[in-house]
């Protein structure tokens, strides 16, 4: 497969069906590719403040070559942006701009772009075209494709979303390249979790290629995203809503959240996810429902990718026990973990005690 090539992936949803376009330098595409889609005479395209100085301008540019009145709008980048009172502001500046129903909203950014953005184009006139330029691995990998928006409430994080699809995404691979390489490596712990749940033969593409991953070589990048966008599509496809289906990308991600939360937001999503993966290995090996063998595969591979594998010293394993039923998945007041048995097949799990929990997080705790 040639680096340099376009790849396309459909997310099949009836009537809401769209593409996701990966490729280097697509960007400078933008504007006909969102023409085509969404004829209207102004477009706005919502940015961060790390983001919008890099890549900005380039999709500004291709938007008004492609006819349209563009406007720009940079919210302070980091997760506290994922507000209502961004939102808000956002809005205001919707008005300003004149966005009508038939004008895009482009997100251009990680994943808080991407979920508040989402959020606005929802809500705005109940609804507007919403295009995705997603540029982080997070984003490319999972965020982007699937059309879970949302903003984080005081009471906890994307409390307040819909569900609402995008017109299209668009991944230029190239944006990557500055990604600082905590963010590079966080979002990959995505990746092998969908290895894991999804596709064995993935799960070990992974293995034999860290190297050329970490080196961001364009055709590893593109085989990793398509390959990710592939299965995240196809599961979004068969359960759009999360009635069932869908529950499988939670994998890791109970005590990965518990985790993300003890540890104050300090650390990446990602990092919280790759020790909820590990942690939840542990307790199924114990369980018998996973060998130990392929446990410590998953361990091996998150460390190479430079992941956190141990919770740390100082998070009590009481309260990542209480957290884990705080989780909005919380189903009848039961945890539902997601397990896998085997690299490639999931089992979903309400029998879990504490005792399995906190034995699990005494194991993969760091000594000191
Ligand atoms: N909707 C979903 O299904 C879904 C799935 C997973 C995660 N999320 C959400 O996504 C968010 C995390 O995503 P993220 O990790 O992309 O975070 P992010 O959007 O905050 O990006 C991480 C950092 O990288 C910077 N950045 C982004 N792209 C860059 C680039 N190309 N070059 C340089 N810097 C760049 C950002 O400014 C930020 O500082 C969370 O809010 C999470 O809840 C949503
Ligand atoms: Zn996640």
């Amino acid at each position: 497969m040639s680096a340099s090539e376009i790849r396309e992936v459909r997310v099949e949803l009836g009537e809401r069906s769209y593409s996701v376009r990966i490729g280097p330098g697509i960007l400078d595409g933008i504007g006909e590719a969102v023409r085509t889609l969404c004829p209207a005479p102004n477009a706005a395209v919502v940015t961060d403040s790390n983001v919008g100085p890099l890549y900005a301008d380039q999709a500004l540019a291709s938007l008004r070559q492609a006819g349209y009145e563009a406007h720009c709008v940079t919210v302070p980048a980091g997760d506290g942006s994922k507000s209502l009172d961004q939102a808000a502001k956002l809005y205001d500046a919707m008005a300003a701009a004149r966005i009508e129903r038939r004008s895009p909203l482009i997100a251009l950014g990680g994943g808080m772009v991407g979920d508040l953005t989402g959020f606005v184009a929802a809500t705005w006139l109940r609804g507007v075209p919403f295009v995705q330029c997603s540029t982080t691995i997070e984003a490319n990998v999972d965020a982007a494709t699937g059309g879970k928006t949302a903003v984080n409430h005081p009471a906890g994080k994307n409390l307040v979303g819909a569900f609402y699809q995008p017109r299209l995404v668009v991944m230029d691979t190239s944006t990557l390249d500055t990604l600082e390489d905590r963010d590079f490596r966080a979002g990959l712990a995505e990746s092998v979790k969908h290895g894991a749940i999804r596709d064995t033969a993935f799960f070990a593409w992974h293995e034999s290629h860290v190297e050329p991953i970490l080196a961001h070589e364009p055709a590893a990048l593109a085989d990793l995203l398509e390959r990710n966008v592939q299965i995240k599509a196809a599961v979004v496809a068969a359960d759009e809503r999360e009635a069932g289906l869908r529950a499988i990308l939670n994998f890791g991600h109970t005590i990965g959240h518990a985790v993300e939360s003890l540890m104050h937001y300090e650390w990446r999503h990602g990092e919280c996810v790759a020790v909820g993966m590990v942690a939840v290995a542990r307790l199924a090996v114990r369980r018998g429902l996973m060998a130990d063998a392929d446990a410590e595969r998953m361990t091996t591979l998150l460390r190479a990718f430079g992941l956190p594998t141990e919770i740390p010293a100082r998070l009590a394993a009481e309260d990542i026990v209480r957290l884990t039923k705080m989780d909005k998945k919380v189903a009848a007041g039961r945890v539902r973990f997601v397990l896998v048995p085997r690299f490639g097949e999931t089992v979903l799990r309400d029998d879990i005690t504490d005792a399995d929990i906190r034995t699990a997080v005494e194991e993969v705790r760091a000594a000191s």
